[in-house]
């Protein structure tokens, strides 16, 4: 028992509260669409015997009013539905006392339906951006009330495109560049969402330029980002998205734009430890790396060596490398080590072994 006594007195609340809240009279006789399509015979004369009615009463909001004797239910709650499609609402005035159920759409001068049946269906092309839509009901006792039904018309982006802002070409290390992604032909664009990606890794999100139009309309996102070295050869896209909400097509409208490689100079960067270990006999090498490729140059002692094909004992020390990249020149110092034989841990094997054998050449002689 005690667990019903919580929900009760939270919708006695919620009563309370809606009606002392929404103090906007949606059933007032007044209202220019009601009267502009009720049927010509009895309804003015309902609409003119009416007292002017108390605020707050009979009236419907959502998917249901709960108010007064205006219970009307309309299916779906909201119409979510793409520019041209038909679609078709189905208001019920189910458990009421009224004389006529009907619609009231505006701009849409379709099928102004009026019928004393239990539920009125509407059908229609969706070919406007924006509609009121309201179903109404003609009580017995309290004269006119309706209910609003929120209408979203969408349509997918024509085209989504990403571009470079002001850039063409290859991009230098560590610079900002500006990418835009243009979105053309959406409604609404207060539901839009685009994303930026580098391969399959989100960027950003970044927000609409508060357009509130319901019809379709081009908008361009930027959003900005720092090069690395790692960008070079990444694929930057865009995707569009609509958020329709629970009301809306169960897989939202997805546009994605075209994927552009970037091409990123940098270096150089040094492609090998600052001490680096060679065997003896292997070649040295070590890469110094960048788009493109440095020009580089070695010196030891000041001269201009060659790197040896074939390391000995005698090739360990500093070697400084003067790599000349896109970006900037640049000095590195690698310290070399070059390990006998077949490395340090097998050097050693290698001497015990050689211990082993002369023990036992001893022996023999
Ligand atoms: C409209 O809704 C009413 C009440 O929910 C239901 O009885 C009726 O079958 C529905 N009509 C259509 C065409 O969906
Ligand atoms: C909607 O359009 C289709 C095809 O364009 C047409 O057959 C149908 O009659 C139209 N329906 C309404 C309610 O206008
Ligand atoms: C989309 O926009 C891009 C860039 O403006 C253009 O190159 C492409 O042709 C467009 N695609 C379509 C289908 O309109
Ligand atoms: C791009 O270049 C044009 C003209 O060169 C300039 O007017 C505009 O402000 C630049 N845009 C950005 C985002 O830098
Ligand atoms: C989409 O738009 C509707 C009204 O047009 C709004 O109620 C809803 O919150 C929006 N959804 C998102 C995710 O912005
Ligand atoms: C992007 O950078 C430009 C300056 O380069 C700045 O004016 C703009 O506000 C930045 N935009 C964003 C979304 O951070
Ligand atoms: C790099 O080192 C070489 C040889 O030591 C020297 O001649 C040169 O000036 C240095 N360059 C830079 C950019 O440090």
């Amino acid at each position: 028992m005690q667990i019903c006594g919580r929900p009760i007195t939270l919708l006695l609340v919620s009563l309370l509260g809606s009606a002392t809240s929404s103090p906007v009279s949606i059933c007032t006789p007044a209202q220019p669409p009601l009267s502009q399509i009720l049927p010509p015979s009895p309804a003015p004369t309902v609409l003119q015997s009416l007292p002017s009615p108390s605020p707050g009463l009979a009236s419907a909001s959502g998917a249901s009013a709960g108010k007064g004797g205006c219970r009307l239910t309309v299916s779906p709650s909201t119409l979510v539905v793409r520019f041209g499609d038909p679609f078709t609402a189905n208001c019920s005035g189910q458990g009421m006392d009224y004389s006529g159920l009907g619609w009231v759409v505006s701009p849409l001068k379709a099928n102004p339906a009026y019928t004393m049946e239990r539920f009125i269906v509407w059908t229609v092309n969706m070919t406007v951006w924006s509609l009121t839509l309201q179903c109404f009901a003609l009580l017995e006792q309290d004269g006119p009330c309706h209910i609003d039904v929120p209408v979203i018309v969408y349509k997918p982006p024509d085209n989504v495109s990403i571009s470079l802002v002001n850039h063409t070409g290859a991009m230098l290390e560590d610079r900002r560049y500006t990418l835009q992604c243009s979105v053309e032909g959406v409604a609404p664009v207060e539901n839009l969402t685009v994303t930026f990606y580098r391969g399959q890794k989100a960027l950003g999100r970044p927000q609409s330029c508060s357009s509130r139009s319901k019809e379709p309309v081009t908008e361009i996102f930027a959003l900005n980002f720092t090069t690395s070295s790692e960008d070079d050869g990444a694929e930057f896209w865009c995707e569009a998205e609509l958020d329709l909400g629970p009301e809306g097509p169960q897989h939202p409208p997805v546009v994605k734009s075209q994927h552009i490689t970037a091409a990123v100079h940098f270096g150089p960067q040094l492609g090998c430890p600052t001490k680096l270990q060679v065997r003896e006999g292997e070649i040295l090498n070590c890469e110094v790396r960048g788009n493109p490729q440095p020009r580089v140059t070695w010196f030891r002692d000041g001269q201009v060596v060659a790197l040896p094909t074939s390391s000995s004992r005698q090739h360990a020390g500093k070697y400084t490398v003067l790599a000349i990249g896109p970006v900037e020149r640049k000095n590195f110092t690698v310290e070399v080590e070059v390990l006998g034989g077949g490395g340090t841990a097998n050097s050693c094997n290698g001497y015990f072994l050689l211990a082993v054998l002369m023990i036992q050449m001893i022996n023999w002689l």
